[in-house]
């Protein structure tokens, strides 16, 4: 494929989405919708892609795609329309022999083979312009129309809201991507006239093409959802529902069982292994990696976890930055925080939280504990309701617990403190002293029972 350069238009002000954050940053599955785009553009083989961004150094949109190593940030003076948006890349195309491929920040679902079809056939077209059109039976909200004579041939594109009525009737509509020849779209830009709202339109080369060739080349796209550009928080939603139910099924076709298809959250980063059922409510968001043979049951959200093979994720488990190897056994209703490893065959029970806890191989967690800066040794069991006292109100401390200890009911560990391996702790005991392997440790006051106490009353 020939030497090509894309634009992405996102300098637009996004008034439409109603939002104080700029509409080519709200997520689609949770990435900023911009990435999508990028994503298309860096895959047919761009080497450097101009991005077409509002005229503020501070705007989140520049400070976002500032530090990306391919992408050159063009900064449009006002938005003052799609032809002016590219306008402003006109030194930065000045002696370009090839062709300019335009798309616009807003269009999240355009697959980058979509794209590789399109411009494979723009190459064997003659045309200065070439562009992707789609055809739906009611295209209202889609896009500007196309406009064909009797013959076929493309005369113009016109926006939904100047349409005539007969005009009402085209179902083909733009799906605003274009393949220009670069040389020539500097000088039709440059003939553009501003519509009645000041806008200059770059849908208006189309018909200047018409003056200077055989006119522009329409690709019919095979999809027309691919091309559903966000402009509304309808749309936003439309397309984040399309981007699931794309992510359902890739993993779907590699094995994954979700137990209720339709009522499942995926993120476009996460990866799943083959026979791992995922139950209906569950979030799976960021970088998440799920192993193989794993179930995670109703209601759990996991952000940021990397899980090992044959994991089972009990119902209402809130799970985030930290990892679960393989076989161990979360929930139901267990919080895992940030820095946390919870071992092989480990186990960890309803109402227990972990905030930078390893747990390692074949812990037992079960019920009602919380475990913070901690470090449990291999085979250990923490009894019902164990608390590590981590925090001093000004610093945390750890808590390091050795190989097979067993910690009776209701301990507190009062941090800094160590206990050996093969260590006994009895139940309500608070340990404020390191206990030594293989010792017993009792920290609570011995009972008194005051025999018939009750009748003196
Ligand atoms: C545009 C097309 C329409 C096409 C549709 C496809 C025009 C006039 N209309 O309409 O034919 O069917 O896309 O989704 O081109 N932008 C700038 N600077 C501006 C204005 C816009 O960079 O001054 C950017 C926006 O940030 C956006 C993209 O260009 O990412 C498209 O602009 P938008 O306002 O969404 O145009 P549409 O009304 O969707
Ligand atoms: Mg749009």
């Amino acid at each position: 494929m020939p030497e090509i350069t894309p634009i992405i238009l996102a300098g637009g002000e996004s008034k439409r989405i109603r939002s104080k954050l700029t509409k080519t940053l709200h997520p689609v599955c949770g990435r900023p919708m911009i990435e999508y785009p990028l994503q298309a553009a860096s895959a047919v083989g761009a080497k450097k892609i101009l991005v077409v961004v509002p005229n503020q150094k501070s705007h989140p949109l520049v400070s976002y795609l500032q530090s990306k190593k391919n992408v050159q940030l063009v900064a449009q003076k006002q938005p003052r329309g799609t032809g002016d948006a590219v306008q402003s890349c006109a030194s930065a195309l000045r002696g370009n022999g090839g062709r300019v491929l335009i798309m616009c920040g807003d269009t999240p679902l355009l697959r980058s083979e979509t794209l590789k079809d399109f411009l494979k056939w723009s190459g064997s077209q003659n045309s200065k312009v070439s562009f992707i059109t789609a055809k739906l039976d009611r295209p209202e909200g889609w896009g500007g129309r196309v406009v064909r004579d009797l013959s076929g041939r493309i005369l113009k594109i016109v926006e939904e809201k100047e349409l005539n009525e007969e005009e009402k009737g085209i179902k083909e509509f733009n799906t605003g991507v274009y393949s220009v020849e670069a040389k020539w779209l500097l000088e039709a830009l440059k003939r553009l006239k501003a519509h009645p709202t000041g806008e200059y339109y770059l849908t208006d080369i189309i018909a200047e093409a018409l003056l200077d060739s055989d006119g522009a080349a329409g690709f019919l796209a095979g999809d027309p959802f691919e091309f559903l550009g966000v402009n509304t928080r309808l749309q936003l939603g439309v397309v984040n529902e399309a981007m699931r139910n794309r992510l359902v099924r890739h993993w779907m076709e590699r094995g994954v069982t979700f137990v209720d298809p339709r009522h499942v959250y995926l993120e476009t980063d996460v990866t799943i292994g083959p026979d791992t059922v995922i139950y209906p409510q569950v979030h799976l968001r960021g970088q998440t990696h799920i192993g193989s043979d794993c179930v995670i049951e109703a209601g759990s959200i996991l952000k940021d976890m990397k899980v090992g093979n044959g994991v089972e994720v009990k119902p209402y488990s809130v799970l985030e930055s930290s990892e679960l190897k393989k076989g161990a056994i979360i929930g139901p209703f267990a919080r895992i925080r940030p820095d946390s490893v919870v071992g092989e065959g480990a186990r960890v029970g309803n109402f227990v939280e972990l905030k930078k806890a390893k747990l390692d191989a074949g812990v037992k967690v079960n019920h009602l504990t919380y475990l913070g800066d901690a470090h449990i040794g291999s085979g250990t069991n923490v009894g019902c309701g164990t608390i590590t006292c981590n925090y001093d109100g000004k610093k945390k401390h750890p808590t390091k617990i050795g190989k097979k200890v067993f910690i009776g009911s209701d301990v507190q560990f009062i941090a800094p403190v160590t206990v050996g391996d093969g260590a006994y702790i009895a139940a309500g005991s608070t340990v404020t002293e390191n206990v030594p392997p293989k010792a017993l440790a009792i920290a609570r006051s011995r009972q008194i029972n005051k025999k018939g106490w009750a009748n003196k009353k």
